[in-house]
């Protein structure tokens, strides 16, 4: 298939969002800001207008990892994948994660979903799109979720959540949700990236991934933008383990992260659907999981070029291998 920046929201979807949940497409940039307490009315545009991104930036995301054929080989014959989503929100990665995995996963029958997020709201849509889809398809998909919703207010309680858990993880997510944690100091002077890291990478299983995405915008009050913020961390807390984890994709940060002070990175993604054609998204993620895991996937030769270390790269496309 090759690297996949574009994705038709399938009909099937377009149909529980827009017909069934009367979900509204009106992009309000402004007011995505802060969502654990956004009413009901606010979470219906949400889902109508950003869950599609989501969607697209998981299936796009996952799929070109699962282009690497020695990643594929290590989970092509998995029957059971288990996911945490940290700060799922409505799910649109967790719905685009689940399609890709079944395109890719021959053999896959049963996905273990444990999801985290504080508005109610927004999970209850979650809820009933996951009955949906689990009407539709013939993998058994279970989906442990509080139903009141889980506010993390401080490192204690974002430990606790950890501890509630002794699952290995295939895939644990986190898909535009940690710059809320940044705007509202949740963990005090500790850096967001570095801290999410350390809690969740331990409960990867030997071939699972971290992937932390998250917005381009600038933070407030600051000259940064949040993919500088996001790329510092996760090179700092690379260092700082001991050769435990690494980073497996983008590539370039796999060689140059623990040499590189961190730059500013963007990815686009377009879906479209009803209600949008080519709706655009950007993001800047990284992906993480074991050292023995990233050295065994990611080839010494393969070909990458770091947009940092290389004044000629196309500055709109960050990850330009
Ligand atoms: C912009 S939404 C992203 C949701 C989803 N991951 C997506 O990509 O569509 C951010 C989510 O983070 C959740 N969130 C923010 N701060 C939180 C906190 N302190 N504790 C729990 N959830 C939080 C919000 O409730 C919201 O659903």
């Amino acid at each position: 298939m090759g690297i996949l920046k574009y994705k038709d929201f399938p009909k099937w979807l377009d149909k529980i969002i827009y017909t069934d949940f009367k979900a509204i497409f009106e992009p309000h940039p402004q007011d995505v800001v802060y969502n654990p307490d956004q009413p009901y009315e606010f979470v219906k545009i949400y889902i109508g207008t950003y869950f599609p991104r989501s969607y697209a930036e998981a299936f796009c995301i996952v799929n070109n990892l699962l282009e690497n054929e020695k990643y594929l080989s290590n989970i092509y014959t998995l029957e059971e994948v288990n996911i945490l989503d940290f700060c799922c929100g409505t799910g649109g990665e967790i719905i685009g994660l689940i399609d890709v995995l079944q395109s890719k996963m021959p053999n896959l029958k049963r996905i273990n979903i444990d999801a985290f997020d504080a508005n109610p709201d927004a999970i209850r849509f979650l809820y009933h799109l996951i009955e949906s889809v689990i009407d539709s398809g013939n993998i058994r998909i279970e989906i442990n979720i509080n139903p009141q919703g889980i506010f993390v207010s401080s490192e204690q309680e974002l430990s606790d959540l950890v501890n509630l858990t002794n699952v290995r993880y295939h895939f644990i997510v986190s898909f535009k949700a940690l710059n809320e944690f940044v705007q509202h100091g949740t963990f005090k002077n500790k850096n967001v990236y570095s801290l999410i890291s350390s809690y969740f990478l331990p409960l990867l299983s030997d071939v699972g991934v971290l992937i932390l995405s998250d917005v381009t915008t600038k933070l407030n009050n600051s000259e940064l933008f949040y993919p500088q913020v996001l790329n510092t961390s996760i090179n700092e807390f690379i260092s700082s383990c001991k050769n435990e984890f690494k980073t497996l994709y983008p590539y370039s940060c796999h060689f140059n992260e623990m040499i590189c002070n961190g730059c500013y990175m963007q990815d686009v993604f377009t879906v479209s659907h009803s209600k949008k054609i080519n709706d655009v998204s950007k993001v800047a993620y990284r992906i993480i999981c074991r050292k023995n895991f990233a050295d065994a996937i990611v080839a010494p030769h393969i070909n990458y070029s770091c947009r940092k270390n290389n004044p000629l790269a196309d500055k709109k496309s960050p990850y330009n291998y």
